[in-house]
């Protein structure tokens, strides 16, 4: 049976639904880390190393979460990552994030690899919703480009390139698990490699990408993509953060693909560090995303007080939906909400401009 969703307090509690509710299959897809976990379980305790300064006597009875993403407002500065096959979780899939993004103002990074059509997830908005479309680049590019033109006209905002994927990470429980039916894989996987010779659901759903893409590839996918801005996910070292500002993106994205690709990866807070250390000048020509990880109002506040605009969420959303559809996600951003409120108003910062890297002491993350 299905605890009432008014039972679960935190993130934690939904996931343990969620994780209750899924298949096999599912589960193991959505859980699914490469290797050694190492750098899964790097995105959780990075957290951990940073403390706060928090500072007191700053009259917080009127406080504000709002904020802009790549020019776009939010009512909250975290967002919904991009996550294939949401189906796997629950029958209506995709359309539960976008609708419960849609109520509460908060922008969603829809996959190349999800389960709903981009018709279908574009139509499931409501007026002034900001939509992302996260990016896989085939191999034949001008399917690509037909693909970016039509989530342009969908009224997507922005493009979030997927850079980190140049071949699939080896997650092993999926790829024990084998078993990958074509009626499992969305439209834009369907050349992959099904059935007995699929190495799991992430082989097959990156198995048709184009691993040969280079810095120089940016200027057709920017121009393709104009007016919508360029963000580059997968980010790790600084860098290629320079090498992405000096090449024209609007955005980075620091993430390791919530540890599911290179094993021992550095976590988005690590990658921030590094950044404020070796490239602080970064901060002022795009903007910084991060995720991996994140699964308190504090682990948010921690990432914005070191630079970054915005965090995203991966897997509690997907546990989310699985569990209690539209309205499981809809309580996740609420919990969330409310932990950010209440460590903002424990912090001393009013707005999120206030949230200051003098708010926190991360110098523990220099010795990992
Ligand atoms: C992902 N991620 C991902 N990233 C991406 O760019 N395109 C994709 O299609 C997917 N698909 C996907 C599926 C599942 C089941 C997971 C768990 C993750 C990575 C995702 O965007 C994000 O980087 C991580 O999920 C963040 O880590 P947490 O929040 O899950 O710890």
């Amino acid at each position: 049976e299905v605890p009432p969703l008014s039972t679960c307090i935190n993130i934690f509690d939904i996931e343990r639904v969620g994780k209750s509710r899924l298949n096999s299959k599912a589960l193991v897809y959505y859980t699914s880390t490469s290797e050694d976990s190492n750098s899964y379980n790097l995105n959780r305790s990075a957290a951990d190393l940073v403390r706060f300064r928090p500072r007191l006597l700053r009259n917080v009875s009127q406080i504000t979460t709002k904020t802009s993403i790549l020019g776009h407002s939010s009512t909250l500065p975290f967002f919904i990552s991009p996550a294939a096959l949401a189906k796997l979780g629950h029958p209506s899939g995709e359309i539960c994030l976008a609708e419960a993004a849609g109520r509460h103002g908060i922008v969603y990074i829809v996959s190349t690899n999800s389960s709903c059509t981009y018709e279908e997830i574009a139509g499931s908005t409501v007026p002034g919703q900001t939509l992302f479309f996260q990016l896989y680049v085939n191999k034949d590019h001008e399917k690509t480009k037909s693909l970016i033109q039509r989530v342009k006209k969908l009224g997507f905002q922005a493009l979030v390139l997927t850079i980190d994927a140049p071949a699939p990470g080896k997650r092993e429980a999926d790829e024990r698990q084998k078993s990958v039916l074509a009626s499992d894989l969305p439209e834009a996987t369907s050349a992959a490699t099904t059935g007995a010779d699929a190495k799991g659901l992430g082989d097959a759903l990156l198995g048709w990408t184009d691993s040969s893409l280079t810095w120089q590839d940016l200027k057709w996918i920017k121009a393709a993509a104009s007016p919508m801005k360029v963000v580059l996910k997968g980010i790790q070292t600084y860098e290629d953060a320079v090498l992405a500002a000096t090449h024209g993106a609007d955005g980075i994205f620091l993430s390791n693909h919530g540890g599911r690709q290179l094993d021992h990866a550095p976590s988005s807070l690590h990658t921030l560090y590094e950044l404020r250390k070796h490239a602080p000048g970064i901060f002022e020509k795009v903007e910084v995303l991060v995720d991996g990880g994140y699964r308190r109002g504090t682990d948010v506040l921690k990432a914005l007080c070191l630079g970054a605009t915005a965090v995203g969420l991966g897997r509690p959303f997907m546990y989310a939906l699985s569990a209690y559809g539209t309205e499981g996600v809809s309580k996740a951003i609420e919990l969330l909400q409310d932990e950010v409120i209440t460590g903002m108003k424990l912090l001393g910062a009013r707005n999120v401009r206030e949230l200051v890297p003098e708010m926190v002491n991360a110098s523990l993350l220099a010795k990992e």
